[in-house]
């Protein structure tokens, strides 16, 4: 059986079940994903390998081979039509055309199911998916339950990775419009013990770690790699639940009553549903989505642990974050440009700039160490690298605005992730393309011989589609000094 089959032997079915990484129906074989590739703007849908199974990695892989891939659209399973799509304006604009959140990288979020490689969803910051016009979803004081499983390690302050159940207008309409799940590391309202990140729920106009927007201490710190997060509410009533998607049990963090702040008990909740995003669109969050559902009523405790054995039963397990050559740590080494223009220039900076340059063995040793990088283990990810430069100890390649520059490292999460990159085979055929980790649609790119984080498409000038591929592709050897 699948979590939904479990759901509906409980008696609260399923009214919306996303995933990209598996079917959550044990007859389930439709569509799970859609994907839109870089090279032709050409769409294709994933699906399991078999009824009930794990996504057909591979015919992405193959549909996706030396292009770039987003998510269009997260299909709902359930059959009543639920499906995901990219978030529309809202309170808040996304950083896409007209106002409409990012799509997600294809790619940014590589996973073992099972045996099987799959993808997850990878939000950054400005990404999210919606669904405005969904039916059969709680409205009012309406029971319903909700789970998630994430990543437990991406995470950030920012409001508000969430998944679940928001307004219709992408607007904030007031307290108790929301009854979403929240993950994330926010303390701007309700906090748990530790340092987080902590699962909360989004009820509008604050997220909640117990009864109302403070410290709950029973709300413990939850960030195992694979997080299961269960947030469920009926009238009077509602619950936190979470634990390690990969092994044990779940346990409740808060089962009480409704907030005492006027607005949340009777909830006024809207149906649209939401995922990496706030009620109102807001945009600043990060977090990685595996799989979710929605049911109507409020799911027994017994019932949710079936749900939690059947996904400790799925597998989930890490895979590499990288591909093509590979780089070695404590390493010099450089980055050769590879677009017909500029094979005989180099990543190099001046300063905090970082551009390409002519360099070669003759050059002088300025010039040398300039262009030479020593690779370290990722400071935001292990599983990748950053970049120190060879002549500024202490000083690393990180993208600020999407732009690369070398800057000390202030120890901060955001100098981190900025400064974490997963090199894959290059688009081109030629050396690695250079991923930014915490913006996987975006890669190290030279363009007018100064380099960028970009996107394949996209709204900067240095995300012009044409000579991507080649501009985004890098031979990497021996550093100069
Ligand atoms: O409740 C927290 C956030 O507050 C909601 O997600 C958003 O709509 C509002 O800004
Ligand atoms: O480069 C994109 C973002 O710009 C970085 O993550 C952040 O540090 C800056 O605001």
């Amino acid at each position: 059986a699948g979590p939904c089959d479990i759901y509906a032997s409980g008696g609260t079915p399923c009214v919306a079940a996303h995933s990209t990484t598996r079917a959550l129906f044990n007859n389930f074989s439709g569509a799970l994903y859609q994907v839109r590739r870089g090279s032709d703007n050409a769409t294709t849908n994933i699906s399991p390998l078999s009824a009930g199974g794990v996504a057909n990695a591979t015919s992405q892989d193959s549909f996706c081979a030396q292009t770039t891939c987003l998510i269009t659209t997260i299909f709902d399973q359930t059959g009543r039509g639920n499906h995901l799509n990219q978030a529309p304006p809202g309170g808040f604009n996304g950083p896409d055309p007209n106002g409409f959140d990012n799509l997600a990288s294809a790619t940014g979020a590589p996973v073992i199911l099972g045996g099987h490689k799959a993808y997850g969803v990878f939000i950054s910051p400005g990404t999210g998916y919606r669904n405005n016009t969904a039916s059969g979803t709680a409205k009012g004081d309406a029971a319903q339950g909700m789970y998630a499983v994430f990543d437990g390690t991406h995470f950030n302050g920012g409001c508000c990775f969430d998944y679940g159940n928001a307004e219709t207008s992408s607007r904030d309409t007031g307290n108790g419009h929301m009854e979403a799940i929240y993950f994330g590391s926010s303390t701007t309202w309700g906090t748990g013990s530790g340092n987080g990140p902590w699962i909360m729920a989004d009820l509008e106009n604050g997220l909640f770690s117990g009864s109302n927007v403070h410290l709950n201490s029973g709300d413990q710190t939850i960030n195992d790699r694979f997080v299961t997060a269960v947030v469920k509410g009926q009238p009077g009533n509602w619950a936190i639940r979470g634990g390690n998607a990969a092994s044990g049990s779940l346990t409740t963090f808060w089962n009480g009553p409704r907030p005492s702040v006027s607005g949340y008990n009777p909830m006024s909740k809207e149906g649209a549903i939401i995922l990496g995003i706030g009620g109102d669109n807001s945009n600043g969050a990060q977090g990685t989505f595996y799989e979710g559902v929605m049911t109507s009523g409020f799911p027994s405790d017994a019932t949710e642990n079936s749900v939690q054995a059947n996904i400790v039963d799925a597998g989930y397990a890490t895979t590499s974050l990288t591909s093509g050559p590979a780089l070695t740590v404590g390493s010099s080494i450089s980055f050769r440009a590879t677009t017909a223009c500029c094979t005989t220039r180099f990543i190099a900076h001046t300063g905090s700039a970082v551009n390409t340059q002519v360099v070669d063995s003759s050059s002088n040793t300025t010039l040398k160490q300039q262009a030479s990088w020593s690779v370290r283990t990722g400071l935001g990810n292990s599983a990748c690298f950053s970049f120190e430069s060879r002549d500024t100890p202490g000083s690393f390649i990180r993208h600020f605005n999407f732009v690369l520059v070398v800057n000390a490292n202030d120890g901060s999460k955001e100098f981190s992730e900025d400064a974490t990159f997963c090199p894959q085979a290059g688009l081109n055929g030629q050396g690695n393309t250079i991923k930014s980790w915490n913006y996987p649609t975006r890669a190290f790119r030279h363009f007018d011989n100064n380099l960028f984080a970009a996107s394949n498409g996209g709204v900067h000038y240095f995300d012009a589609p044409a000579q991507y591929n080649d501009d985004a592709s890098f031979v990497i050897s021996a550093g100069f000094a």
